[in-house]
């Protein structure tokens, strides 16, 4: 029999906790044959929470779960760690600047790297959930200077599988159908969908939608700002699909892309297509035995370039403020 693997989740009973523990426990994050332990870790206030989701974890005589461990210490949460997913952040509240945000986030995700850095085993895996994302990676990552810097990597995973479901719609072909895909940027506002190299049932998807101002006035805003549109709908924010493309993330990154096909993940640039060298960015990528590899050779129009650019920008700027309050 297999060991288990261990999956540490932070925020556990926050609402995309509750909606991501069942799966995993399910086997659906990592593979129906592979057992897993869960490491919940929760702030003081959170732990009773956590509780009560372990106590339903319990009840549903998952045959793959093999424990389930209650902490508030991360050095505790991430001791063995395979799989790490953070989840648990600072919201934005009324009044914040930037600076106060990145702040308090700073205050989580740096002794949240620090603790995989020290415990977590030597495979370990790092996906940030948590917003800023892409930036609060990076302070997880820099924390972190024994872990491979690969190892972090930031949700883009929901935006890449909106931008899937629109295409969908607008087509009329199934989202099975709809390929190479790719979200390049910042999880934000300023993300960009790109839809230059992606294929419809077989044909380019440019060629396909031939309506070059639905791209950009339409398609490219409405997946952008439809966490916005989610919390004006739901009056909370998007969890059962985060918590779902969070498993998408990591069963893509550990179990592989089809053939012909890639995803976009946030990682650690290299510098390819211009975007500077260590800020954690979403781009193609393609993976294979449990390793990322970034798309080379595509051609970025004028139009994708502007927007890759804004979004990279944005990256650059929160990788100085975050450098500037020594969070990094
Ligand atoms: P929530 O507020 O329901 O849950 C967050 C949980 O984290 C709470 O239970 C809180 O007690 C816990 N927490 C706070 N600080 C912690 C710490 N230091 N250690 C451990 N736990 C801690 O929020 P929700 O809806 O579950 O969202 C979580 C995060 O995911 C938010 O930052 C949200 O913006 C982000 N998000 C990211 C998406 C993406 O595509 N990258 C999509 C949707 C949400």
């Amino acid at each position: 029999t297999r060991t288990p693997v261990n999956v540490t989740v932070t925020g556990a009973a926050g609402q995309i906790g509750y909606a991501l523990l069942f799966r995993i426990a399910s086997g659906q994050l990592l593979g129906a044959d592979v057992p897993v332990r869960l490491r919940l870790l929760e702030i003081p206030q959170g732990l009773k929470a956590a509780e009560g989701t372990a106590m339903e974890l319990d009840d549903c005589a998952f045959p793959l779960l093999r424990g389930i461990d209650i902490t508030d210490d991360p050095n505790t949460a991430f001791d063995g760690a395979n799989v790490a997913l953070l989840v648990g952040a600072r919201p934005r509240t009324k009044g914040m600047e930037r600076g106060d945000l990145l702040e308090a986030n700073g205050g989580i995700f740096k002794p949240q790297g620090k603790a995989i850095n020290d415990h977590a085993a030597d495979d370990v895996k790092v996906l940030v959930v948590g917003n800023p994302a892409n930036t609060n990676a990076l302070i997880a990552q820099a924390a972190a200077p024994d872990v491979p810097a690969e190892r972090f990597t930031a949700m883009t995973r929901l935006d890449h599988n909106r931008a899937l479901s629109q295409l969908a719609a607008r087509t009329g072909v199934p989202v099975s159908e709809i390929r190479r895909l790719t979200i390049w940027g910042n999880h934000s506002a300023t993300q960009y969908p790109d839809v230059f190299h992606a294929e419809i049932a077989g044909k380019n998807a440019a060629e396909v939608i031939d309506d070059q101002a639905w791209l950009a006035d339409t398609f490219i805003p409405t997946v952008a700002k439809r966490g916005a549109a989610i919390i004006e709908a739901r009056g909370a924010s998007s969890a059962a699909s985060a918590a779902n493309a969070a498993i998408d993330h990591v069963h893509t990154w550990v179990n592989g892309t089809a053939e012909g096909d890639w995803t976009s993940m946030g990682i650690p640039s290299d510098g390819s297509y211009g975007v500077a060298e260590g800020l954690i960015s979403s781009f193609p990528v393609t993976c294979k035995d449990g390793t990322y590899e970034i798309v080379q050779g595509l051609d970025v129009n004028e139009f994708s370039r502007t927007r890759i650019d804004a979004s990279v920008k944005e990256l650059e700027e929160e990788r100085e403020a975050v450098r500037g309050l020594g969070l990094i």
